[in-house]
């Protein structure tokens, strides 16, 4: 009889990358990627980075085990994204750090996908 020893290899977990954003002007890194309510790898949308940096959102339609509906639209959000030079270069303020430039209109946090350098200013 042979007792061979199985050694079963699981897929290595994916790597994934950390971006920083801020949030009520603190800056936190969360994953690019988290995992759905079915385990899929989707990118990581403001509410969740909001969780990560335990800063409430208001909420109804959203719920971390169910798809995104998006249709209450109580979780509007002001936020910004880094301002682009016209060399497509972000245009940097006299203290060094980025511009950014808010966003005409709020968004949905519970479906917007976040973006390096994103800045979420208030609910
Ligand atoms: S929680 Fe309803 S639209 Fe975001």
């Amino acid at each position: 009889m042979s007792t061979a020893a199985t050694t079963e290899t699981k897929p290595a977990a994916p790597v994934i990358e950390k971006i920083k954003v801020k949030v009520d002007g603190r800056e936190i890194e969360v994953p690019r990627l988290t995992a759905d309510w079915s385990g899929k790898l989707t990118p990581t949308t403001m509410i969740q980075a909001c969780e990560q940096a335990k800063t409430d959102v208001p909420h109804y339609c959203w719920h971390p085990q169910l798809p995104v509906a998006g249709n209450c639209r109580m979780c509007l959000v002001e936020f910004g994204a880094p301002a682009m030079g016209p060399d497509r270069k972000p245009v940097i303020n006299p203290d060094g750090t980025a511009k950014i430039a808010k966003s005409p209109r709020p968004a949905i946090a519970c479906a917007t996908p976040i973006s390096p350098g994103m800045d979420r200013a208030s609910a």
